[in-house]
């Protein structure tokens, strides 16, 4: 194909819109308003460029999928292997199961300035997880594993809601974690996770 016509057809083009674009009359008063929401996009565009490259604040990137209908069964999210587990090479993974309207377990303890990996899902409908003070929060889609890793900068109780609308207990699905100094926390003891991959 030749590139030469069709780059001074494009360029014709533009020239062509540009030339209408000044043609157009614009309100020294329009002009004011189109010029205040631009600024004003901007400054929604670049608190979450900030947000992405400096606070670590990103959407779940790894597409997971998990049968939402069987997490009860013998896998990964079985009721065993729910809670604080730490695996062989020393990372702290948080399995934790969301349905209306509570995030199960109840209660977990966890040390402060340490990465935490939670792994959520729901065994429902469409939840979400919020948690204050840290980069959580996600949205938990049926079928598929939430991941994210966090730190909790200091000890405390630190709660944990659900910000996706999902039915008329919405309001009152929430829980807490507690956050325990690194220094008095200790691995829970617990057998490791049994039953093989989620897919199978
Ligand atoms: Cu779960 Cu709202």
């Amino acid at each position: 194909m030749q590139i030469e016509p069709l780059k001074q057809k494009y360029e014709q083009c533009l020239r062509d819109f540009l030339t209408q674009l000044q043609a157009i009359h614009i309100d020294q008063l329009e002009r004011k308003w189109i010029t205040i929401s631009l600024l004003v996009i901007g400054l929604f565009v670049g608190i979450i460029t900030i947000d992405a490259f400096f606070h670590g604040v990103n959407p779940p990137s790894k597409v997971e999928t998990i049968d939402s209908a069987s997490l009860h069964l013998n896998k990964e999210f079985a009721e065993d292997n729910l809670g604080v587990q730490v695996d062989d090479k020393g990372a702290i993974i948080i399995r934790m199961v969301a349905g209306r309207y509570s995030f199960f377990p109840k209660h977990i303890d966890v040390p402060a300035e340490t990465p935490l990996t939670f792994r959520w899902v729901s065994m429902d409908v469409l939840h979400g997880v919020h948690i204050p003070m840290t980069n959580m929060s996600t949205m938990i889609v049926p079928g598929y594993v939430a991941e994210i890793t966090t730190t909790f900068p200091k000890p405390g109780e630190y709660p944990v809601l659900c910000n996706e609308f999902c039915g008329l207990g919405h309001n009152h699905m929430w829980s807490n974690i507690s956050v325990i100094a690194k220094e008095d926390w200790t691995a829970p003891v617990k057998s490791p996770v049994k039953g093989g991959s989620n897919n199978e």
